[in-house]
């Protein structure tokens, strides 16, 4: 399996993944290219199959205040005819031995069995601004203790109309 950065040329070909895992979702495809076309700083890679992604994560900053305080992995994304075969698990795994992601706090909203695989706990604190409880809201190497609602970039709130952000209840 060939894992790579996204470039500029493989970007579209995340697009097309994105709209084929998320059917009846145009929120994370829209998300991804708003980060892209506003130049946030990612940290993101693909996987390529038959010239095809077939795999994508992405890693944003996440914020206190102005300050980034880690990490969001959001979207991510395995296109459904290879799904349950280990490719999410291996982008996964691959994008947490790479810096600055494996020296970074943590953070994802999504199924907790599936996060929880990859090292990942529930997240008491920061709060998400998605996900009033917390309740599907896992962190990595997260040892803060302050009560403050975490930021993410704004084109999570601006990207397409969504029922919310990517992950949440979707496994
Ligand atoms: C969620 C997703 C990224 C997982 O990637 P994947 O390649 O299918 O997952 P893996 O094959 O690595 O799965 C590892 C384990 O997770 C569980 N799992 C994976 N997909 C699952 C699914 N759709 N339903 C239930 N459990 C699932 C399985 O228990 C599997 O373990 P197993 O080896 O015992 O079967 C992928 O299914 C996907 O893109 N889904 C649609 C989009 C989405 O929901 N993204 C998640 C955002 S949080």
């Amino acid at each position: 399996m060939k894992i790579q950065k996204v470039t500029e040329e493989t970007r579209a070909k995340v697009y097309a993944l994105l709209r084929a895992a998320f059917p009846g979702s145009a929120y994370e495809a829209d998300l991804v290219q708003r980060l892209h076309e506003n130049g946030r700083s990612l940290h993101e890679w693909v996987c390529l199959h038959t010239n095809k992604a077939i795999a994508y994560l992405a890693f944003s900053p996440a914020y206190h205040g102005k300050e980034i305080c880690g990490l969001h992995l959001a979207p991510m994304a395995v296109a459904p005819d290879f799904q349950r075969q280990g490719v999410g698990s291996e982008i996964l795994r691959f994008a947490l031995r790479q810096e600055p992601i494996r020296s970074r706090p943590l953070f994802v909203l999504g199924e907790v069995a599936y996060y929880k695989r990859f090292g990942f706990e529930p997240c008491p604190l920061p709060i998400c601004p998605f996900d009033k409880n917390n309740s599907h809201f896992l962190s990595l190497r997260n040892e803060n203790s302050d009560s403050f609602i975490v930021g993410y970039e704004p084109e999570f709130k601006t990207a397409a109309k969504s029922p919310g952000p990517p992950g949440k209840k979707r496994r």
